[in-house]
């Protein structure tokens, strides 16, 4: 099935690793010209480095902090200026800390609003004058299965994840009229860096090790097992494309049956 992201320009933010690096890479095997961002410099260029050699697309590399409405504003426009214009706009940024509600203190609770939230509203604020032009515009926000089903010591998570979704709900009214798809995925436990070092935080907690900590988890997810993060690009890359022309609006766990609720 052809997707029709051929030529399309996406500006993928976090994503020297983890979930949004499998999205770019996805994406740009389906034909995009991509731009990416993260914190650290070398490591989103080696990144882009990576990707491009992989699917001989151009790919950007971009240094860049979403928390940071600023350099959000000009992630965006470097990304526009690059691309000639952007399609595709899929919001990611690093997860919060874990820790339960009374361990976490004011400071933690308005830097994972600015990471999580505000990162969100910057981007797709920077982003909507550039993809008004676009006759493909697709947004993917991408949030957590905690806003449907909490998980325990991920309080911050389990807040912001829902915030977004109201968020992506409440645009998808707003810009539904101009042609404007948005959509949000809510990953289940995905084989990443950022899952590793919460496995590692709990079997310290815990005085267990990784492996059974991972194996704890893997046993609450019907399919038993964690997901790659290809599995979760190949749905974000889907729902970026103009094959998802009539999907907007929806909020789609890719999560191996984790959310246990009917609806
Ligand atoms: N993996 C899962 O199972 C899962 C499940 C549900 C939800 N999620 C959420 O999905 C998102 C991605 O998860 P992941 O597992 O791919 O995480 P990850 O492995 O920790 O990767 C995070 C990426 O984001 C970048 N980043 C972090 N903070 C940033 C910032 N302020 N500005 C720009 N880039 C930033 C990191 O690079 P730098 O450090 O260089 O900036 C890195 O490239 C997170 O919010 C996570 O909580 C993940």
């Amino acid at each position: 099935m052809d997707l029709g992201l051929t030529n399309l320009r996406a500006l993928v933010t976090a994503a020297s690793r983890g979930l949004g690096a499998a999205t770019a890479r996805q994406l740009s095997l389906e034909g995009a010209s991509v731009a990416i961002c993260s914190r650290d410099q070398a490591h989103i260029l080696a990144t882009a480095e990576a990707l491009k050699a992989e699917a001989s697309r151009p790919v950007l590399g971009l240094a860049g902090d979403v928390s940071d409405p600023r350099s959000a504003e000009a992630l965006v426009e470097q990304a526009a200026i690059a691309l000639g214009g952007l399609d595709i706009l899929v919001t990611n940024a690093g997860g919060p800390p874990s820790g339960p509600f009374e361990a976490l203190d004011f400071a933690a609770w308005e830097k994972a609003f600015h990471l999580n939230l505000l990162s969100t509203v910057s981007l797709i604020r920077a982003a909507l004058p550039t993809l008004r032009q676009s006759r493909h515009a697709a947004i993917l926000t991408i949030t957590s299965y905690s806003a449907k089903q909490p998980i325990p010591n991920l309080v911050l998570s389990n807040s912001l994840r829902a915030a977004v979704i109201g968020l992506t709900k409440t645009l998808a009214n707003e810009l539904g009229p101009s042609g404007i798809r948005i959509n949000s995925i809510m990953p289940g436990w995905t084989r990443t860096e950022r899952v590793e070092e919460l496995m590692a935080a709990r079997a310290r907690q815990k005085g267990t090790d990784v492996e059974t900590e991972i194996a704890a988890q893997v046993a609450a997810i019907p399919l038993q097992r964690m997901a790659s993060p290809e599995e979760f690009a190949q749905v974000a890359a889907f729902l970026c494309s103009p094959a998802a022309s009539y999907i907007h609006g929806a909020m789609i766990p890719v999560d191996g049956g984790a959310i246990l609720a009917s609806l």
